[in-house]
């Protein structure tokens, strides 16, 4: 078993951003378990399966394909043979992700994959149930989080920068309300695990985040 790093937190706190560049300085295997989820919100949705309907969920879940590869350290998402990674970004992938996070047999398929890959690399993952679920036993665990108002800001302005079109009341309703069935839902809620250091990075830069949590990681690994 190698090292590893649990950074779980609500939609839009920068978990990605400082994930990767922590996975780089410290030359581990970044893993980022949301795209997991977008990619098994996308099959539902692609084969219009109703998630009220729980023997088809099942047969659903049974029968989906979805692997993880690499290419020059970026994580690839496959989806019945597919490469889906860049069709699984938008704000619609989010909320289909989140609607099926609430299942169970889509979590227990899920975190199984993501406990295999912890077995096999010194990872660093991020999502939402991993310090108090896929991880419980991590060298560190972070609760990253930001208000609302931020992380709204930091997503209009990802998306514009991408040039997709978009309007900030609409992005601060729809995080609210991933918020709320994120943290709401019976199976695995987002909650900051015991053990987690909590750190709000409303008013800290990517950088100043990457650095405490490098400094809280070899404080206490002595890595
Ligand atoms: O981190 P993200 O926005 O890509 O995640 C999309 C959705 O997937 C999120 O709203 C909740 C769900 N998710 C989860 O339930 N557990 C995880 N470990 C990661 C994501």
């Amino acid at each position: 078993m190698g090292y590893s790093i649990a950074i779980d937190g609500p939609a839009g706190a920068g978990k990605s951003t400082v994930a990767k560049k922590l996975a780089k300085k410290l030359n581990f295997i970044y893993i980022d378990t949301g795209a997991m989820y977008r990619a098994m919100g996308l099959f539902f949705a692609r084969n219009r399966i109703n998630l009220a309907d729980e023997e088809i969920v099942a047969a659903a879940c049974r029968g989906v394909d979805i692997r993880i590869t690499y290419e020059n350290g970026q994580q690839q998402i496959w989806l019945q043979g597919e490469n889906v990674t860049s069709l699984i970004r938008s704000e619609e992938a989010g909320n289909m992700a989140s609607s099926c996070a609430v299942i169970d047999c889509v979590r227990r398929k899920l975190v199984a994959l993501q406990q295999k890959m912890a077995k096999e690399m010194n990872v660093i993952m991020d999502g939402r149930d991993i310090g108090t679920v896929v991880l419980p036993e991590a060298d560190l665990k972070i609760y990253l989080t930001a208000d609302v108002e931020t992380r709204a800001e930091r997503r209009f302005k990802e998306l514009t920068d991408k040039g997709e079109s978009c309007n900030i009341e609409a992005i601060r309703k729809i995080i609210s309300d991933r918020d709320y069935r994120d943290t709401h839902r019976a199976v695995s809620p987002l909650r900051q695990a015991e053990d987690a250091v909590y750190l709000d990075s409303s008013h800290l830069s990517e950088e100043e985040v990457v650095n405490r949590i490098l400094d809280i990681f070899s404080e206490k690994t002595g890595c």
